[in-house]
């Protein structure tokens, strides 16, 4: 993938995070300019805590036109904003800022990323009862997608039970809950579950999740983890093994990044060979540096 040089015409736009080295945006969104012919740079910024709003205003002024938003940044970017929308308020948090007309608007492309990878399965997913696992940010995505989607009733199990039950207050339109993330406690759960998802950090280092009996699920259920490196993890190894469809984070992390896009530029990047891409990619990186 060459692209021309860089001009005084380029647009520029990058991803602010701490820490940020790892991140799959660059490449993805280099992808995206050059599958829409768009002259753009998308350049990672590593930004630390407290210079979050300095980097920001910096970069505005800098002309830059939008900048992606990750850990721990994700918070402090909604309320940097000037404007933000219905997600991004929703979930308390943005993944996406535009920088226009001397104004700064946050979004959040975390949930419609979530949606749209399941919608790719071409499975019934929405209305149906689910199970999250995790209380953290990506959690809170997660559910306003489900929420947005109809959930009936979402069973949420975190390993500090108190986080659950903090973010069913939070939440508290949303028919959640809280359940403690123990065997015992889920066994019971696991028969009216039609979709499950890890929204928690394990997964990353090839964890299991021995408190999912696999056995217990419908045949017909939907594992999703939206850990995509190892992209295929311990918990959807698992679940293929018992022959339940699996959903891996890649789609999410996609389609996140194309909305990012088409709020920057107005158009849909095409999404052909991206998948095919980030997984080379990924299969390149030498596990000690993933
Ligand atoms: P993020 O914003 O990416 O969701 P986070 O706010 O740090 O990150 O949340 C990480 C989530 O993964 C939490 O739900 C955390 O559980 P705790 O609230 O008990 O800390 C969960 N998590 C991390 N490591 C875990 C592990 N080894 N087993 C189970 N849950 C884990």
């Amino acid at each position: 993938m060459t692209r021309p040089p860089f001009t005084g015409q380029t647009a520029v736009y990058g991803i602010v995070g701490d820490p940020v080295a790892h991140s799959l945006s660059p490449l993805m969104h280099a992808h995206f300019a050059a599958g829409t012919g768009l002259d753009l740079a998308y350049v990672p910024f590593h930004v630390r805590g407290d210079a979050f709003a300095t980097a920001v205003r910096g970069l505005a002024a800098s002309g830059v036109q939008g900048v992606n938003v990750t850990v721990p940044h994700k918070e402090k970017a909604l309320a940097f904003a000037d404007e933000s929308d219905s997600a991004a308020q929703a979930i308390g948090a943005a993944n996406t800022l535009c920088f226009a007309a001397g104004k700064c608007s946050a979004h959040n492309t975390d949930a419609v990323g979530f949606s749209r990878a399941l919608d790719d399965t071409g499975l019934d997913w929405r209305g149906r009862r689910a199970l999250v696992l995790g209380a953290g940010g990506a959690a809170r995505a997660v559910l306003y997608a489900l929420a947005q989607a109809g959930a009936e009733r979402i069973y949420l199990a975190n390993r500090t039970l108190s986080r659950a039950e903090q973010l069913a207050r939070d939440f508290a339109a949303l028919p959640l809950r809280p359940v403690p993330l123990d065997k015992a406690a889920l066994a019971p759960l696991l028969g009216e579950i039609s979709l499950l998802i890890n929204t928690s950090s394990r997964g990353l280092h090839g964890e299991e999740h021995p408190e999912i009996d696999f056995s217990c699920l419908p045949s017909t259920g939907i594992i999703c983890d939206i850990v995509y490196n190892p992209i295929e993890t311990a918990l959807l190894y698992q679940a293929r093994a018992h022959g339940l469809h699996t959903v891996d984070g890649l789609g999410m992390l996609i389609h996140q990044g194309a909305e990012s896009f088409r709020l920057w530029t107005g158009i849909h990047p095409p999404l052909g060979a991206i998948r095919n891409t980030l997984e080379q990619w990924l299969a390149s990186i030498p596990a000690a540096n993933r």
